[in-house]
């Protein structure tokens, strides 16, 4: 069982892990629109699918509707309170319960001390306090959408890589992959 995380106010916990957000938004902060991706953007995915290998990537039940199959490679931990299980996915009840299963499976596995928060809306916004890393595929478009990404202080976080892609006929917008890591208070 995890022995490493601590429950230190409401919504804000501290991990001896790496918890990232994975995430893809537009310059007004829209993530989704109609259950599906807003954009076409393949070296994006590709880079979701390099990122996420060999990982436990957790999401919420519609990001995994939308996607449509569990991901090969990797654990897919599927937080529902309405799924039943599915060979391919753990379904878990919540999000505190989908970290620790991912927290299990690194550790069984010796693989990577990280885990990748995947979306949607619902968990990104449910999850940003204990987040410690971003990695945001900043899309250069502003769009109408109905999924967003919660508001983040930067002030909070020191950039840590940024890469600039020209969009072309496989991808629709120019983006730049950024990763964050969270400063740390005095007080953690
Ligand atoms: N741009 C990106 O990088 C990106 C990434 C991922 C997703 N998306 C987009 O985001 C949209 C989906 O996001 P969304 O906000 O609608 O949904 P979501 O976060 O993917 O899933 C929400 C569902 O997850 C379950 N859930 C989440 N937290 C829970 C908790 N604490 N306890 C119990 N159940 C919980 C609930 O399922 P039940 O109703 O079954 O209980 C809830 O209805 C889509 O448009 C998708 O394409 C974009």
């Amino acid at each position: 069982m995890v022995t490493s995380l601590t429950l230190r106010s409401e919504h804000k916990w501290q991990f001896n892990m790496i918890i990232s957000h994975l995430v893809a938004l537009s310059n007004n902060s829209v993530i989704g629109v109609n259950n599906d991706l807003p954009w076409k953007l393949k070296k994006d995915l590709q880079h979701f699918s390099a990122y996420t290998q060999n990982k436990a990537i957790v999401m919420g039940r519609k990001t995994f509707e939308s996607i449509g199959r569990p991901l090969p490679n990797r654990q897919n931990i599927v937080i529902s309170s309405t799924l039943k299980s599915m060979e391919g996915i753990e379904v878990v009840r919540g999000l505190e319960e989908g970290i620790a299963a991912a927290a299990d499976w690194n550790s069984k596995n010796k693989l990577e001390e990280e885990i990748v928060l995947i979306g949607g809306g619902y968990v990104f916004e449910e999850s940003i306090l204990l987040v410690n890393k971003l990695v945001l595929t900043r899309v250069d478009c502003d769009i109408e959408g109905d999924i967003f990404y919660p508001k983040i202080n930067l002030e909070e976080w020191a950039k840590t890589s940024d890469e600039s892609h020209a969009k072309d006929e496989d991808n629709q917008y120019d983006f730049r992959i950024q990763t964050y890591l969270k400063i740390k208070n005095s007080s953690d």
